[in-house]
């Protein structure tokens, strides 16, 4: 995290609220997640923070992409713009996943020239993809257990593994190719085991097919749910990898292409939050700190993405069990109603570290509040 006094100096130069993002984290956590899963090409999850700064960053690092909309696709087709044709549409076969298995009609028309790789899990969306997105490659969204992770995603979204092959087959007699298959054990998945088995109905469906002949799948898409280290109860990545590379190496062969698409694990601990007092009052004896941040804004994962951030006091002394509420009038606006904090007055900062994913993404102008201000640390 940035030093302390450098974030007090930098909201007084900037004002508060002050989204920091520490552009030197997300270069480090991508090659953490590189260097410990070399054979997994890691696919940023943009939906976690689409600020096109942080694309930027990732890209020139030699991020591939996931993309769920058509608006998060034209943020990294951005950066290819200039690149001659053949290098543009090799880096979209090769660098990009569209990962929503859901898509309009117009999304796949304006997706088609493109000739995507796009995600998919029932019969409906085969017949879309076949008409307005026919030269569109295929992956086969698959459920998976999500037991425990911090947001479920398996109530949404795959296809049982049960009819997984049918569901291929399907494509195939629609003259689409189905190139691989993918799965997500949940956001913020601490259970391990979940990644073990969801590897485990892959390597099953990967053998079904190939008995039925279907003989052109290359890749497994291993998703998201890498976890960000938000208390010290996470385990290091470097253990969740070991039993991913084992898992792996030990069902897929080494011509199986893997790869990932990390959301939370790659920005949630390059931001940081500074806020400011901007009320205070003792409510039936417990005392309330109002701030310029709230559950409409940077901390809309309290409600979006059920994740608790700590709000730390810059000042020091004797804590007192502490209520912290956002600036605008509905009593939903609860950051907290138990931090330790010491007496703080009007006007002091306060700041909340890790709060890179699911919160500047999914920031609202609700009561006429804007979203705090992004500010980008060491750039390269
Ligand atoms: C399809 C898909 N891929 C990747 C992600 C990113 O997940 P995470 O941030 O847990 O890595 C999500 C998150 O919702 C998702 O829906």
């Amino acid at each position: 995290m940035i030093a302390l006094n450098k974030l007090k100096k930098l909201a007084k130069e900037h004002g508060t609220p002050l989204f920091v993002v520490d552009h030197k984290e997300l270069r480090r956590n991508l090659a953490e997640f590189k260097r410990y899963l070399p054979r997994v090409q890691p696919y940023y999850a943009v939906k976690a923070n689409p600020d096109p700064a942080i694309v930027r960053t990732l890209y020139k690092a030699g991020a591939s992409f996931d993309v769920a909309s058509w608006p998060e696709f034209e943020i990294v087709r951005r950066h290819i713009e200039d690149l001659p044709e053949k290098q543009r549409q090799d880096f979209i076969w090769d660098k990009i996943i569209y990962a929503n298995p859901i898509k309009a009609n117009d999304t796949l028309m304006k997706l088609d020239p493109y000739k995507p790789l796009v995600t998919y899990d029932n019969y409906e969306e085969v017949k879309k993809i076949r008409r307005y997105a026919p030269r569109a490659g295929l992956c086969l969204r698959i459920k998976v257990p999500n037991t425990g992770a911090m947001v479920e995603l398996s109530s949404k979204f795959g296809a049982n593994p049960g009819e997984a092959v049918d569901l291929i087959a399907f494509a195939h007699q629609n003259g689409l190719i189905v190139e691989g298959i993918s799965f997500h054990v949940g956001s913020q998945t601490t259970n391990f085991q979940n990644y073990v088995q969801a590897i485990h109905l892959a390597a099953g469906i990967y053998k079904e097919a190939r008995l039925r002949r279907f003989v052109k799948m290359n890749l497994l898409d291993i998703g998201g749910g890498f976890p960000a280290p938000y208390d010290g109860k996470v385990k290091p990545f470097k253990e969740l990898a070991k039993t991913l590379n084992t898992e792996i190496d030990r069902l897929f062969p080494k011509n199986i292409e893997i790869l990932a698409e990390p959301g939370r694990f790659l920005v949630a601990t390059a931001g940081t939050l500074v806020a400011a007092v901007v009320g205070k009052a003792d409510r039936d004896g417990k005392r309330c700190y109002y701030i310029n941040d709230g559950v409409y804004h940077t901390f809309s994962g309290v409600i979006f993405d059920h994740c608790h951030y700590p709000v730390r006091a810059f000042k020091k002394g004797p804590a007192r069990i502490s209520a912290v509420f956002g600036p605008t009038c509905d009593a939903l606006d609860t950051v907290s109603l138990s931090e330790s904090l010491p007496d703080l007055g009007l006007g002091d900062l306060v700041y909340s570290p890790n709060v890179g994913a699911y919160s500047h993404a999914s920031s609202t102008w609700f009561n006429g509040f804007p979203p705090a201000k992004a500010l980008h640390v060491n750039e390269a």
